[in-house]
This record gives structure tokens, sequence and C-alpha cells, in this order.
């Protein structure tokens, strides 16, 4: 695969439940990159919980956080990065991530996903009287996005190990010296 850059990190992009934290924790083992997720970013930033920012604040000011770690994480190298499942759908976050990152999208469908997410609280978009419709309509709304990836993995038949192993190896092949 050419991609025409040279990007020195891996962002991980998709839906909520599609595995990138998990996953992004082996491919930075493999790599042997530190791990970062926009999530815990902003949580240590503001020193609140994700659900709290929605709460009081809204999300709108949760995305506008978002831009801001995307900004941030700019100067790394050698990072694994985990973002937000709403993050690529903000205008520029998917072009600033491509700018320092081969960015890889887990895809799963909305069954898998209700299956990974329905004993899970801590996501407020999912607090609603019909979770499952909820996540259908949000998928259609972000697939959009989601297909600007470079890479995109689908993780319905692959365990963590297995869709890691497919994202290192895919940012090998991205990154490889050719002769
Ligand atoms: C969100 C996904 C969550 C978190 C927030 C909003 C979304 O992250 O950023 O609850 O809009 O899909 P995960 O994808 O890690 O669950």
């Amino acid at each position: 695969m050419q991609i025409g850059r040279h990007p020195t990190n891996v962002a991980l992009v998709g839906f909520m439940g599609t595995g990138k934290t998990s996953v992004g924790r082996h491919v930075a083992e493999n790599l042997g990159f530190e791990f970062l997720d926009t999530d815990e970013l902003i949580q240590s930033h503001t020193g609140r919980t994700i659900a709290d920012i929605f709460a009081k604040d809204g999300e709108t000011a949760f995305r506008a956080l978002e831009k801001q770690i995307v900004r941030e994480l700019s100067t790394r190298a050698k990072t694994v990065i985990a973002t937000g499942g709403g993050l690529p759908t903000n205008a520029g976050n998917l072009a600033a991530l491509k700018s320092y990152a081969l960015v890889i999208c887990l895809w799963a469908s909305p069954e898998k996903i209700w299956e990974r997410v329905r004993n899970q609280s801590h996501r407020p978009l999912l607090h609603d009287a019909d979770p499952q419709k909820k996540i259908r309509e949000l998928l259609a709304v972000r697939e959009p996005f989601y297909k600007q990836a470079d890479v995109l993995i689908n993780t319905d038949l692959r365990s963590v190990r297995e869709a890691a192993m497919q994202v290192a190896l895919q940012f090998k092949l991205a990154t490889r010296v050719r002769k």
C-alpha cells in the first residue's frame, strides 16, 4: 500500500465498541510505541469525566476539546492514538490526523457493536430509550467519515489480538522503505 505520506503514528478511529482502546494497547506493544487515548487525555486535562462534560457543557463543548487534543498531538511520534467514536465527524479532525498518523478505522456491524457495549454505561450518547436504533442511526451518519480512513479493518470476526496484528501489519506496509 502506498499512501504518499510518511506517518510516524497510528490513529485508530471508529464507532464506540469497535475495540479502539483494547486493540490500540496491543498495537502499541507490538510496535514498541506509546499508547494514548483522546478520551483519557480529555479527562486528565479537565479533571472531569466524559459523562460530566456532556451533561454540564454539552456535546459541542466536548467536540471542541477533542479538536484541541487532535491539534496538540501533532508533535507526537511513535504513538498509537485511540480516538473517541465521534471525533472524525468534526471538520478538519481527519485531515489533521492524516498529517501525522496512518488513520485506521476499526469497523463493526451495529449488531456486534450492541453486543460489545450493551453492558457498559459510560457512554452518554447511548443513554437512549432505544440504544440499538441510536447505534444504527449514528453509524449511518458517521459511515462516510469513517470510510475516509487510510485503512478499514472489520473487527466483527477478529479477536483483539488479530485486529491488532492487522493494524501493526498495515502500519509496517505503509511505512516500509521501498527499494
Ligand atoms: C463518543 C464515543 C466515546 C466518547 C464519547 C462520545 C461518540 O468514545 O468519545 O462518549 O461520539 O461516539 P469511544 O468511541 O471510545 O467509546
